[in-house]
């Protein structure tokens, strides 16, 4: 049983490991809920989802370094630049550390520092940080003290071409994603309007966004391919669909192809596989940390796969609870047994 905390509590993928940490059967208790903006209220207040779960839980606005000796699992559910700051005096704590901001993604720094336009401030650590992808790397999850927990569309994007790159089945990949609007947190914007954004479908940063370098990394590690991401908000609130144009000339038929698939993610506990030609459906996925993935064409020198995850679950706090799970040797499954809704 393991006492956690959770920074960023008032934010909307704080509020999701509150929501999931809630019934997890190894957790004794959520010490810290924070918020700088909110201390002293209770959780509910922000959360009503989770009144009778928390009913006595308030935000509180503690120093790291107490977080980190008090809670055996910290989470940071902060932006980035704001956990790298934090994390030290976590880690000095004693605590581990599994961290939903992109501060500790990056093999390279210097590459974190171009994207991201920021002097890291905890290098050292950086090179401790293991990339969390149980998918890709279990073993190296099973004994870190810092883990990175991926970003939303790398997840969907990673997953769903991993096979193909591994195998070496495409020269070029063009990942078009479309995400839901609490992918960009709970602030209010012009962009997350209800009116501007209800009836929209917007590509944004379609050559340049942040998670490109990311979902450039964990591939190049699998092979050699070309990768290009476009990312577009649509109106959904939970939510990425990622299509997959895998472009190459290699011959493959659609069955032989799923059943790569099959192999590759074997009793990958939350990969399930869609019949050949059928789509990932967001619904099937929403509130799950499932990420469904579908071989969904084959031909004209093109394989087309689709992924869908949760953003807020298998995109964030449920990959970091899956993250928890596996480190501190728990049922991987533990605390995210849901299933999802039809429709
Ligand atoms: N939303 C997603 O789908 C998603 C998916 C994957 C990863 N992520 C990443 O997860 C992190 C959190 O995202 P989110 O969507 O939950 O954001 P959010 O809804 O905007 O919440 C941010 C939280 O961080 C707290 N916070 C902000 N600045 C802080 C600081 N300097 N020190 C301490 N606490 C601070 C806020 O608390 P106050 O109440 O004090 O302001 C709030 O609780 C981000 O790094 C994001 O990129 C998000």
């Amino acid at each position: 049983m393991v006492v956690v905390g959770v920074i960023g509590a008032s934010g909307y993928t704080g509020g999701e490991l509150l929501r999931l940490l809630a019934r997890h059967p190894e957790v004794e208790e959520v010490r810290y809920a924070t918020s700088r903006r909110l201390e002293g209220e209770p959780v509910w207040k922000v959360h009503p989802n989770l009144r009778d779960e928390y009913p006595d839980l308030r935000f509180t606005d503690p120093d790291p370094a107490e977080v980190g000796e008090e809670c055996d699992v910290v989470f940071t559910a902060v932006p980035h630049t704001a956990a790298m700051e934090l994390v030290p005096d976590l880690l000095d704590g004693g605590a581990l550390v599994i961290d939903l901001s992109a501060d500790f993604r990056f093999d390279d720094v210097e590459e974190y520092e171009r994207w991201y336009g920021v002097d890291h401030r905890a290098p050292d650590l950086n090179e401790r940080a293991v990339y969390g992808l149980p998918e890709l790397h279990r073993d190296e999850i099973r004994r870190a003290d810092l883990i990175a927990n991926p970003g939303c569309y790398p997840t969907g994007a990673i997953l769903a071409a991993a096979p193909i790159v591994e195998e070496g089945l495409a020269d070029v990949i063009v990942f078009d994603s479309k995400s839901g609007t609490s992918g960009a947190g709970a602030k209010p914007s012009q962009t997350t309007h209800h009116p501007e954004c209800a009836e929209d479908l917007t590509p944004y940063n379609p050559t340049d966004h942040r998670h490109l370098p990311e979902i450039r990394q964990e591939l190049g590690k699998l092979g050699d391919v070309e990768v290009h991401f476009t990312p577009h908000l649509a109106p959904l609130v939970r939510g990425i669909e990622t299509t997959a144009h895998c472009l190459g000339d290699a011959e493959i038929e659609p069955e032989e192809l799923r059943e790569l698939y099959e192999d590759y993610y074997g009793d990958e506990p939350f990969v399930r596989l869609c019949e050949v030609g059928e789509a990932p459906r967001l619904w099937a996925v929403r509130g799950t940390n499932y990420c469904d993935v579908g071989v969904f064409a084959v031909g004209d020198g093109r394989i087309v796969v689709a992924s869908a995850i949760d953003n807020l679950v298998k995109g964030a706090s449920g990959q970091a609870i899956q993250n928890m799970n596996i480190r501190m040797g728990f049922e991987e499954t533990a605390g995210l047994e849901e299933f999802g809704y039809h429709p």
